[in-house]
């Protein structure tokens, strides 16, 4: 059953950032990605379009990748959102795929980067060995205006051997 919220209130929303327990107060009207930005402070997450094409504001929600401008804030209620914060280790050691971003020069003004990043990371993790029109595909999903995509879709492809390796080496295969 739906619930119905008040225009013009705030609503307490609780869900997990990016692994912890995290709660904000957003109007009904409020966007998923200005409440990251601006309520919750996880200003990692880019806007550009505000419309869905641009693909900046991309997050992980329940692991799959979700265009953070196409849903409300209180959407979020109980659901699981990783954002680019959560990508590197606790310690601050950067993710396969951020090392391989930095290694191909994947990025240059970054605007475009923690959309592309959030996902790329929830294709690999469903798609470990992508060929190169794989990647371009998914890439279709994201304006970059700086790069030309070569670099990008090298760091996804170099990432996703790597990620293969360690997962072979997890697995004891190597
Ligand atoms: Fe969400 Fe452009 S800001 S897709
Ligand atoms: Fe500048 Fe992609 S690196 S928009």
């Amino acid at each position: 059953m739906s619930t119905r919220l008040k225009a013009g209130t705030r609503h307490l929303v609780r869900f997990t950032l990016n692994g912890r327990d995290a709660t904000g107060e957003a109007e009904p009207r409020l966007l998923l990605s200005d409440f990251l930005r601006h309520i919750v402070g996880a200003s990692g997450t880019h806007v550009g379009c505000e419309h869905g094409v641009c693909g900046a504001c991309t997050v992980r929600i329940d692991g799959s990748a979700m265009r953070a401008c196409l849903m409300l804030a209180v959407q979020a209620e109980g659901r699981r959102i990783d954002t680019v914060e959560g990508l590197a280790g606790a310690d601050g050691a950067l993710a396969p795929l951020q090392r391989a971003f930095r290694r191909h020069h994947a990025l240059q003004c970054g605007f475009c980067t923690p959309g592309i990043l959030m996902s790329l990371a929830a294709f690999l993790a469903c798609h470990p060995d992508p060929g190169e029109q794989a990647v371009r595909e998914l890439l279709s999903g994201h304006l970059c205006r700086c790069t030309g995509y070569t670099g990008i879709v090298r760091a996804a492809l170099d990432a996703a051997a790597e990620l293969r390796g360690a997962a072979a080496t997890e697995a004891g295969d190597v």
